[in-house]
């Protein structure tokens, strides 16, 4: 059942999710109605724990890494709060694990064996694993091997990897992963403390979302503490040729060697963006804050876990001109892993806050002009999104039932429409006011994993009740539990998007290019939208100019990429195949690749192009950029009805 999860979720995005980087369309995943739905605020539907019976405290894993099994094995050992009197089971979440045992330490300090059961695989959600505890064991500790198929886990060969010498793995927890990888009470709403013990071969760096030395002697031995409790999909680990510069006193770089002097230069302003963090949100309080520069088939942009971000080297332009993608990860630092939603219903919660911070740091480090050309961008997906997306997930608080995989929410709503919230209630209110209620909103649920109401409840008291007359709770329900966008949200101008419509305009009515002094200075931003404004079509002579001037085919931005080569496909212009199969085989993030895929496949030379291409790319794509492009090309195939 390699990837059956992975089918699901893409199925999902295609049906109707949109998940930051898939597809979006008409349908919700599920229809809320048939939904096997638990409406039980103390539960969590994407999860069999029971955290309202017990709860895991700390987390203790001993495990090791095998390169050439592909798997880690050892054990998870948990200490555990018993809440409910008559609770004597202890219920975790686990997906293509081998258990092969699990004990129980008594009262008398004596280590026993204890009954468990693996339920049948939910493609979903995985096995339900139930351990029989009579005694309420303060300690359970359970002895397990990964698959190498985890879906939370890609293993890289060392052919795969930059250096070419040593091999690589690294985690992906986010949303329902960590349980391929630890046997755990996966939900959010709960948070645990956690060590671990890892062994390697001696040639490899592991590290972890944890206290990760930059000076740790590299021996295939590695203890790590996470102190501060945080939510299980923010474990992470990560092992191969990794090495260590720093950028300031508490902040770096771990990139494998060839990769690490151009990532320090790109991501030179974090120091920066954690002061600025600071001043409006107050301390920094996870210690260290390093970046893990992972190879180009990490799936996503980026991932906030704690201490340690995981990067994708696709935002190393040269010109810092992605760094967003840092602001935003670092921004996480408050809004999702210091206050957490308690469950992914609730997403907006951490990617709404952390989306409209990261535009704040933006503003703060590079301009508004830059902040507004961010925001218009990431709009006017919304707006297309919107198009075609299922009411029901354009909601921010979702309603039971609506996600059968939480991977399947929609980007536009939960980053996008939360961030604009955000940003109407900061216009209403002023940032006089705004800036020190979401201080304290930090503060106050600081280590906590809420969900939206708990939000809302402290909204009215602290923001909607204190300064009459701005805002009504009849607005923020309007934008919090309808589809769509409210009039009332604030507009972004963008005078430097304008000369590119013009200029586009003026292009495409004349065939006059932009005059190149103007466009010598365009921005990754820039170029985006001039690209992102064209025609669903452009004649072939047509590309071939602006390719003569501007070589889009074969650009190392992979942004650029993303809007080229699909209006290069949907135009006809094979020229682009070969440098389009290269761009496919050498990155698996998601969000720039999918977009050409999906073109592919609409006629029939293309569908040919994508799957001798995915044949070739797939042993380096990550299994959830492999799940999302079979579910793409197996679409395509369907017979009409099923589409
Ligand atoms: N936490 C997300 C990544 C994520 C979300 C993984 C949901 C799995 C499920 C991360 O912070 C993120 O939002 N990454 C974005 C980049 C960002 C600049 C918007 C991405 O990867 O596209
Ligand atoms: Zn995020």
């Amino acid at each position: 059942m390699r990837y059956s999860v992975l089918t699901i979720c893409l199925a999902a995005a295609l049906a109707g999710g949109c998940q930051r980087d898939a597809a979006p369309t008409a349908e919700p995943a599920t229809p809320a109605a048939a939904a096997p739905a638990t409406a039980d605020a103390r539960l969590d539907e994407h999860s069999y724990a029971q955290p309202d019976k017990v709860r895991t405290q700390d987390l203790a894993l001993a495990l090791k890494v095998d390169f050439d099994a592909k798997t880690l094995s050892g054990s998870a050992t948990y200490t555990l709060e018993w809440l409910d009197p008559k609770a004597t089971q202890l219920v975790l979440d686990t997906r293509d694990l081998t258990i092969e045992k699990v004990v129980g330490e008594r009262e008398d300090g004596k280590w026993v064996d204890l009954p468990f059961a693996l339920a049948p695989e939910d493609e979903t959600l995985g096995s339900k694993l139930t351990i029989e505890a009579p005694q309420r064991n303060p300690r359970i500790r359970v002895t397990y091997t990964t698959s190498p198929e985890a879906s939370g886990l890609q293993w890289l060969t060392p052919a795969m990897t930059e250096g070419k010498k040593t091999p690589f793995m690294f985690s992906q927890s986010q949303q329902i992963h960590a349980r391929s990888w630890v046997p755990l009470q996966d939900t959010p709403m709960v948070r645990f403390t956690y060590t671990a013990k890892v062994t390697s071969p001696q040639d490899v760096m592991v590290l972890m979302s944890a206290d990760n030395d930059p000076n740790a002697a590299r021996d295939g031995d590695y203890t790590f503490s996470m102190p501060q409790k945080i939510p299980s999909y923010l474990l992470a680990i990560a092992a191969g040729d990794l090495v260590f510069k720093p950028i300031s006193a508490r902040s770096g770089v771990w990139a494998e060697p060839t990769a690490v002097d151009k990532s320090v230069a790109e991501f030179a302003d974090t120091e920066k963006m954690i002061q600025a963090n600071e001043a409006l949100y107050g301390p920094y309080r996870w210690d260290r804050y390093d970046m893990l520069v992972l190879p180009p088939s990490f799936p996503y942009g980026g991932m906030e876990n704690p201490r340690l971000s995981f990067i994708t080297p696709t935002v190393i332009t040269g010109d810092k001109s992605l760094v967003a993608l840092i602001a935003h990860e670092l921004a996480h630092s408050w809004s999702g892993n210091l206050v957490t939603f308690a469950t992914s219903k609730d997403a907006w919660l951490n990617e709404g806050f952390t989306s409209y911070v990261e535009n704040r740091i933006i503003e703060e480090l590079y301009g508004k002009e830059r902040a507004d050309m961010e925001n218009v961008i990431e709009r006017n997906e919304l707006a297309s999104e919107f198009k075609t997306i299922d009411p029901s997930l354009q909601v921010l608080s979702l309603k039971p039932g609506t996600l059968k995989d939480p991977d399947g929410s929609s980007s536009a709503t939960v980053y996008t429409k939360g961030a604009w919230f955000l940003q109407f209630l900061e216009q209403r209110f002023g940032r006089e006011v705004f800036d020190p209620f979401l201080k304290g909103y930090f503060d106050h649920f600081a280590f906590q994993s809420i969900p939206t109401t708990t939000f809302l409840e402290y909204l009215k008291a602290n923001l909607i009740d204190k300064h009459p007359g701005k805002v009504t709770m009849a607005e923020v329900e309007q934008w919090v539990y309808e589809p769509g966008v409210p009039d009332s949200a604030p507009k972004t101008a963008s005078p430097r998007f304008d000369a590119v419509d013009a200029a586009r305009k003026a292009w495409l009515d004349a065939g006059t290019l932009p005059d190149a002094k103007l466009s010598a200075g365009w921005t990754t931003q820039e170029w985006v939208h001039f690209l992102e404004g064209m025609p669903e079509t452009l004649s072939v002579d047509q590309l071939s100019a602006l390719d003569a001037a501007y070589r889009f085919t074969g650009t190392p931005n992979g942004e650029i990429a993303q809007r080229w080569y699909p209006l290069a496909v949907r135009s006809g212009y094979t020229r682009a195949n070969d440098a389009i199969a290269a761009f496919l085989q050498t990155i698996g993030r998601r969000k720039l690749i999918m977009p050409t895929y999906e073109a592919l496949v609409k006629t029939p030379e293309g569908l040919k192009l994508a799957e001798e291409t995915f044949a070739k790319a797939r042993p380096g794509y990550h299994p959830i950029t492999t799940g999302s492009v079979e579910g793409v090309i197996a679409k395509a195939k369907a017979p009409p009805a099923a589409k």
